[in-house]
């Protein structure tokens, strides 16, 4: 297909309005929302800048910091590294999008219960990225630190060890870490990792 060429109504994928734009569609926090973007603009500034939903926060815009961590089909993505215009059709969950009414999601709870942050800018990629930590776990995802004698497939207990190794890439310049680590625990002992598990934001 040439640069400026449209598809078929039918056909899958983002729809080429010229060879910089494209029109697709994409489900946010439940929520379907057609739009035509730039090929360059980043899950991030689609979020931010097109949705209005300044949850997810730009910290490095380099893959460094997770302060931009959102769940992209229930799971955890550094949203400043995936270009808008990829994901098409695909289900994206922010922070907004994890309370169920008035309901706090349990890990936006022990965020809460655990005094678990100081100034907050890190702390939505946080949740979002402990909310993918759970599912990860009861999905049976090893990490580095998991046993190697540990049944393959099976869920993985969250220790401190675990939760520090897999949060490791949401990093805290408030130095809120030693709460954070309580927060995530108390989550996946109330349950949150089938919380966790279920949230696709569709
Ligand atoms: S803003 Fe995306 S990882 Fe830092
Ligand atoms: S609470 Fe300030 S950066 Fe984490």
């Amino acid at each position: 297909m040439t640069p400026g060429e449209g598809r078929p109504d039918d056909a899958g994928g983002p729809h080429p309005v010229n060879g910089r734009r494209s029109e697709l569609t994409l489900t946010v926090n439940g929520t379907r929302h057609t739009l035509t973007l730039d090929h360059r603009t980043t899950v991030l500034d689609l979020l931010r800048e097109h949705l209005g939903l300044t949850g997810a926060k730009k910290g490095c815009d380099h893959g460094q910091c997770g302060a931009c961590t959102v769940l992209v089909e229930g799971r955890r993505a550094n949203s400043c590294l995936l270009l808008a215009v990829a994901h098409d059709g695909h289900r994206i969950t922010t922070v907004e999008g994890l309370a169920d009414g008035e309901r706090l999601h349990p890990l936006q709870q022990a965020f809460l219960d655990r005094d678990a942050l100081q100034c907050g800018y890190c702390t939505p990629g946080q949740i979002c990225s402990a909310v993918g930590v759970l599912a990860e776990a009861a999905d049976g995802f090893p990490s580095l630190v998991t046993p190697d004698t540990a049944r393959s497939g099976a869920p993985v207990a969250l220790t401190a060890d675990e939760i520090r190794e897999r949060m490791s890439g949401n990093l805290c310049r408030c130095g809120a870490y030693p709460r954070i680590v309580e927060a995530v625990a108390d989550a996946a002992v109330t349950g949150a990792a089938v919380t966790g598990a279920g949230v696709t934001g569709g």
